[in-house]
Order: C-alpha cells, then structure tokens, then sequence
C-alpha cells in the first residue's frame, strides 16, 4: 500500500493485543454472540481474536475491499479447523446490509475499525471510497459552506450499521476517533435509535496507531432506550475507571451531566450576541508585522500600502497566552461587512488597490466557496462588531477557559482571527465587567458541562451563547451593573435601528 492507498482506504490495522483487548472486554461483560461481523476486516485481528474468545460455533463474517488482506486473513483462519467463517472481497457501500443482516442469528456482534478518513480528506484526493448519498444529517447549504456538513467515512458506516440492526438483538463495538463517537451518539438519541446502552472506552492510538488522534472504543447494544440518553465513559479498556458521563440537552451534547444538572439554572437568553473573528483565507497577503514603520507581508516583501484599510491583530495564540496589549500583526479589512463593494479602495487607499491587484492571484485562487461570486478580495466574518473598540474574547482552540479584555490598539479596534470568538462590548467598564462574569467559577463549571476538551475547537459559539449573564450576574451580585449596561445597549441599539429606517 503507498501512502495515498493508506489515507484513502483509512487504513490503520488494528494490532493483535488491542483486539484481543477488547474481545476479552466483551467477553467479560457477558457478550456471547450467534454472529460476529467485521465488515472492514482489513487483515483480520478482529476476526482472528474472536473467533478464539467467542464460541466456535458462531457464525463468522469478514468483508475487505483490499483482498491482498483478505489473503492473509485465509491464511491466519486455516488454523482455526472447522470454524464457520465466510470471506468476502467487496466495497462496503455496494452491499446490501439489511439482506446480510438478515440472516445472521442473534445475538449478532458488529465488531471492528473502520476507515480513518473524512469525506473533505477523499474529496482532495479525488477518491470515489464514499457512499452515494452522504446528507445523512440534514445540513442546509450554509453548513455545506462552512464545513460543518464534512464527516468521517466511520461516521457514516457506523450510524448506518446501527441503523440496520437497531430492531434486531445486536451489539455494535468498533474503534473509532472519539469526535465520531460523540456524533454517532448524537445522531443515535436525536434520532431516537432503538439503542438502550452506549459505553466508550479511551485508547491510546499513540501506541496503537502511531498517530495522535484522541480515540475510543465505541460500545452500543440495540433494545428499548432509556429514559435519559446516556453513555459512560471510561478511562481505559481494563480498569473500569468511568470519567465522565455524556448526555444531550435538547440536540446538544453534554460533555458531563452532573455538571450540567448543577448548572443548568445559568442557561437562557443570549443578552449579547457571540461572534467569531475576521476570515480571510490569505495571510500571506493580508497579514502584515510592523518592522521600523515597514509593513511586511507573510511573503517577506515590504509594502507601501496606505494605513487606511489596516487594522491591528490578535491571534489565538495572543489571546491565549494574555498577550492582547500590543498586536504583533496588523490585517488588511477589505470590507465594513459582507457584501461591501470593494472597489471603492481604487479611490480612498490607491496603493492598497494596487498591492491587492499585484497579488490578486493569491487571493484568487482561495478554495473556501465562502469567496465565490462575491466581490474582489472580499473576507468574511465581517460586521459592525468587528469594529467595536472594546470586546471580550476567548480562543476556539486552547484547552482553558479564560475571557480577556481587548483594548484598541493605537485608536484603532483590533480585529481577531476567525479561531477566536468575542463579545463586542462599547466601553472598558462593560468589558471588564463581561470578562469578569464569565471568568467566574460558575461560568467556568456551567461551560465545563458542554465542552469536550478533544475536540478541534472546543470553546464554539454555541457553547458560549448557552449562557444566561443576566442570570449569573445575579448569582455573582452583579446584576445592577449589568441591567446598566444592557439598558445603555438597548437604547444605542434603538438609536441605530432609527438610523436605519
Ligand atoms: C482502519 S482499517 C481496519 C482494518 C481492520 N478492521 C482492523 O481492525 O485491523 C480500515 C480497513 O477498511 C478497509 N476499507 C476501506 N474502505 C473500504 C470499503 N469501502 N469497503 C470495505 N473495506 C474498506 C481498508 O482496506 C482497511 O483494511
């Protein structure tokens, strides 16, 4: 296999002492199947260790799109004598699962690793290993802009295979990333799946896989759900150590369900709007330090450019190591909000139009479809409130919760990047008092009951607006203070909404 085949077939081989692991798990926990089914075997550990745990009578089946490995798996099970064990060399998207299903006794164990890869990874490499129809979720044509549609090709095997056996007495326990846990186990209770019990167990796919991808054991039993959807979460694979319980709260995930019941009473209204920072998909081009009064661009050239349209910047890593006071970099904001015409730069910054048109082919050639059909070297994320002087903001990516205060910078508000999220606050007292609030230990507690500390982003917007400040500035004795500045925002909000009529 070269590297391409690797990615596209997501093919990371379980080793032999982490099936046997989990085999031995199940096994432990009462799982004595009629069937076991693999249905990425890849070369087999699966197969191989259950047929030694599991009774000889069971029905086996493998199924692999790469028969190199199916070859290999033959040769490993003809030790085994007369076990029933049925290979197939097939795509799993072109087979006809209930069919299979049917026919298998219960119970039926669904067992395995399927591919590692997401559908935007195969779309770059130009691959076909995808099924047909992939909208399993719904999205509308926003989320397919911004990437929320994307999904992992284990996603979409493993809520379809539970799909598939959901009326029947079946077991599903298959590795996969934890982030796909969490969306299987989101889609499974929103959809109202008839799965009564969801466990996972942490791995290291440090020393498993060689790769740093935080990653778990997935467990679902098929039979009636109860009341509160609920999956435990476990430490490790043998010492039964349960770290956390996951819930859902309406169609949100719960990260930890006692914290929520403990701190639920600060959600509510979304007093002030949360927005990310600025997008623009070029920061070679739109990126800028400030060396002896040059601005030098992410290409290293010195650029003549009026101060008209630059504006200072704070990254993540600024906001998250509290280095907010003095930007290390200043953007070009091409646009007051989306949709602005940009043309009007040609008359008031006339060096600016020039250096975009010098470098219009960076700008160009920007893949985010956000860009396409608007006009030239538009950004996004872009409002009145990325001009507010004072906000309050938060990184998407760090693993802490911790709000700061950005002043403006040299008169000018400082933007931010679109990995970090903020309030747009109108004086320093609000901001401080807004930062204050959410630094509190309640906030923290209440956001610590969402967050997944894994995940790629972990602090979003929806986390953020989940909660209630009129609410916690009560719990905190701030609430006067905070009806001040909302009545001050009301009335400038009323102002600008008379501006506008
Ligand atoms: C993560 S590996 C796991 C293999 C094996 N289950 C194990 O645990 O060692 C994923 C396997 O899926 C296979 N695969 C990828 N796409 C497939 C498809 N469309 N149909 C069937 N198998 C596929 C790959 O060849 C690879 O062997």
């Amino acid at each position: 296999m070269n590297r391409k085949q690797i990615i596209e077939f997501g093919d990371f081989q379980t080793p032999n002492n982490l099936a046997k692991g989990i085999c031995n798990l199940l096994l432990s926990e009462g799982i004595n199947p009629k069937s076991i089914i693999e249905p990425t075997c890849g070369r087999g550990s699966f197969l191989v260790n259950s047929i030694r745990t599991f009774s000889n009578k069971a029905e086996y089946l493998g199924i692999e799109i790469n028969n190199n490995y199916l070859k290999i798996v033959k040769e490993k099970i003809n030790s085994f004598g007369d076990s029933k064990v049925t290979l197939i060399n097939a795509d799993f998207f072109q087979l006809d699962w209930k069919k299979i299903l049917s026919s298998k006794p219960e119970p039926i164990l669904i067992i395995g690793n399927p591919p590692w890869v997401t559908n935007s990874r195969l779309g770059s490499l130009k691959s076909d290993n995808l099924p047909e129809k992939n909208n399993f979720n719904n999205y509308n044509g926003m989320e397919a802009l911004t990437g929320k549609s994307n999904f992992d090709i284990s996603e979409w095997m493993i809520i379809h295979l539970l799909d598939w056996i959901q009326n029947r007495n079946a077991i599903l326990a298959m590795l996969c990333k934890t982030s796909v846990a969490r969306k299987v186990l989101r889609h499974i209770w929103i959809n109202n799946f008839q799965i009564s019990e969801s466990d996972i167990y942490i791995i290291d796919s440090q020393l498993n896989f060689k790769v740093s991808v935080d990653a778990c054991l997935l467990v679902c039993k098929t039979g009636k759900p109860s009341k509160v959807n609920k999956c435990n979460v476990y430490d490790n694979l043998t010492n039964n150590k349960q770290i956390a319980v996951i819930g859902i709260q309406k169609s949100d995930l719960l990260a930890d369900i006692s914290k929520y019941k403990k701190w639920s009473h600060l959600s509510g209204k979304e007093y002030y709007k949360w927005r990310s920072g600025v997008k623009h998909d070029s920061s070679k081009i739109m990126e800028f330090k400030l060396n002896d009064n040059n601005f030098i661009n992410g290409l290293g050239e010195i650029c003549d450019i009026e101060k008209e349209y630059l504006y200072p910047l704070l990254k993540s890593s600024d906001i998250a190591n509290g280095k907010v006071e003095k930007p290390r970099k200043w953007v070009l904001i091409t646009q007051k909000t989306i949709g602005d015409e940009t043309s009007i730069i040609k008359h008031l910054a006339p060096k600016t139009w020039d250096y975009l048109l010098e470098h219009s082919d960076y700008l160009n050639n920007r893949k985010s479809s956000i860009y396409k059909g608007k006009a030239r070297f538009s950004i996004f994320g872009i409002g009145d409130y990325s001009f507010s002087k004072w906000k309050v903001a938060i990184s998407s990516l760090y693993k802490k919760i911790h709000f700061s205060v950005i002043p403006p910078y040299q008169n000018k508000p400082c933007m931010l990047d679109d990995t970090c999220n903020m309030i747009p606050c109108k004086t320093e007292e609000e901001a401080n008092l807004i930062a204050d609030l959410l630094n509190s230990e309640p906030a923290k507690k209440f956001f610590g009951s969402f967050i997944f500390w894994d995940s790629k982003r972990p602090i979003t917007i929806s986390i953020l607006k989940k909660i209630d400040l009129m609410k916690l500035a009560k719990e905190l004795g701030k609430e006067n203070k905070l009806k001040k500045h909302l009545s001050d925002k009301t009335q400038s909000d009323q102002i600008q909404l008379e501006i506008f009529r």
